[in-house]
This record gives C-alpha cells, sequence and structure tokens, in this order.
C-alpha cells in the first residue's frame, strides 16, 4: 500500500473477523516496530504474543482485570465527565467490548519497555523511553494496516498483576495490550483534521 494510504487507513479497530493472522503478518509488523526511533539509543522493547487462549483469559480477566462496561446507565455516568461530544462517542463504542476484543482477538500482543520507578522521574526528560516505545507501537500498527490489519491499543490503569503473571522481569513495564487481527468491517477513514488551526511558523 502506498504511505498515505496506510496513514489514512489505519484506523483503531476492536471487532475482528476470526480468520487467523499469518505468521509472516506478525513478524513483519513486529519487526517495523524494531525499526523506529528511541532515546539513547536504547530498544529495551519485548513482546509478549498471548496465544495460548486458558492463559490468555487468565492473564486478561484475573490478571489484568480489564472489564467490559455494558450497563447503559454506569456507561453514561462515565462519559458525563467529559464535554465532548466525539468524545463521549469514543467512549461508548469502546467501553463494552475492552475484555471482549482482548479475548476474541486472532492475536493479542502485549509490548513491554525499560522504565525506571515513576516515582524517580522528575522531568519529561526522564520519559524519554515511554516515548519511543510508541514510535515502535505506532510501527508496529502502521505495518499492520499495511497488510490489511488492524487493532487497539489499549493502556492499562495498573498492570502489577499483569506482568506478575507473564513473568515481565523487574524493571519493565507494559505499554499497551494490543488485539489485532482483520476487521470484521473495513475501517473508515477518519475526518481530516484542519491542519491550519493547529500550524504555527516561527512562533505560536
Ligand atoms: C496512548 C493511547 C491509549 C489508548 N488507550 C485505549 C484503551 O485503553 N482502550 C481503547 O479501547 N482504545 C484506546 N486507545 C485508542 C483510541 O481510543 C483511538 O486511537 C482514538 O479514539 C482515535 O481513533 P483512531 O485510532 O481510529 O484514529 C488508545 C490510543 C492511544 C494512542
Amino acid at each position: 500500500m502506498e504511505f498515505g494510504e496506510v496513514v489514512r487507513l489505519r484506523r483503531t479497530t476492536r471487532e475482528f473477523d476470526g480468520r487467523a493472522v499469518p505468521e509472516a503478518a506478525v513478524r513483519r509488523a513486529l519487526e517495523a516496530g524494531l525499526r523506529a526511533p528511541c532515546n539513547a539509543h536504547l530498544k529495551s522493547w519485548q513482546f509478549v504474543l498471548l496465544r495460548d487462549r486458558d492463559r490468555r483469559r487468565l492473564a486478561v480477566v484475573a490478571a489484568l482485570k480489564a472489564r467490559d462496561m455494558t450497563d447503559p446507565a454506569e456507561i453514561e455516568r462515565f462519559v458525563a465527565r467529559f464535554a465532548d461530544e466525539e468524545l463521549k462517542a469514543v467512549y461508548r463504542r469502546s467501553l463494552p467490548v475492552q475484555q471482549a476484543m482482548m479475548l476474541a482477538a486472532p492475536e493479542l500482543l502485549v509490548v513491554c519497555y525499560k522504565l525506571k520507578p515513576l516515582a524517580e522521574c522528575r522531568t519529561l526528560f526522564e520519559l524519554n523511553p515511554l516515548a519511543s516505545v510508541w514510535m515502535c507501537i505506532e510501527n508496529v500498527m502502521l505495518a499492520l494496516a499495511d497488510q490489511g490489519l488492524f487493532g487497539c491499543t489499549y493502556t492499562p490503569y495498573d498492570a502489577a498483576g499483569l506482568k506478575e503473571a507473564l513473568r515481565v522481569p523487574a524493571g519493565y513495564e507494559v505499554a499497551a495490550v494490543i488485539p489485532f487481527g482483520f476487521p470484521k468491517t473495513p475501517p473508515v477513514e477518519a475526518e481530516r483534521e484542519d491542519l491550519d488551526a493547529r500550524l504555527h511558523v516561527d512562533a505560536w
């Protein structure tokens, strides 16, 4: 696919059509991730693919405690904190499937990276490993999109249980848990953002 098309077509996808993902496609996406830039040449990134269904269920349900919020009243209480209608719509769509998307996806990828304890970070500069791992993740998502594969970058509020269940070594954090596969329905291109409203030349 042409680069611009890949960028336009990459959309968050939470429902999959159930087809297995070819191993070569998974490897190609992760290889693209490893080509991302990183702070101080430190690519501390590690990938865990959760393929065994029982282990995945334990990791997602018992360890990560991801849950689907399906009660409409609870969802409305949750979205009430946002003023923006579009943001409310994103949460109304996504809250009911946070656990389901991870259990149903043909592949579930956990992306880990090294970060010193947050309490010891005193400057934003020290969060560069976090910035870097997201460059890796975006490369992965774009390489997936290029192959007709899509997913969702779920960010755990508390990943302690998941790290323990996956035996992630001390010093590593979980950046995202990413269900991916072929989409149930083709992703729709997002509306174009107004660049001129955001672009400043020489000063803001
Ligand atoms: C850092 C980050 C964290 C996110 N966390 C979640 C999440 O926990 N659950 C979820 O369903 N989607 C999550 N998303 C997906 C966003 O909702 C989605 O990217 C956003 O609505 C824009 O839609 P698009 O990806 O289709 O352009 C996350 C995305 C990013 C970049």
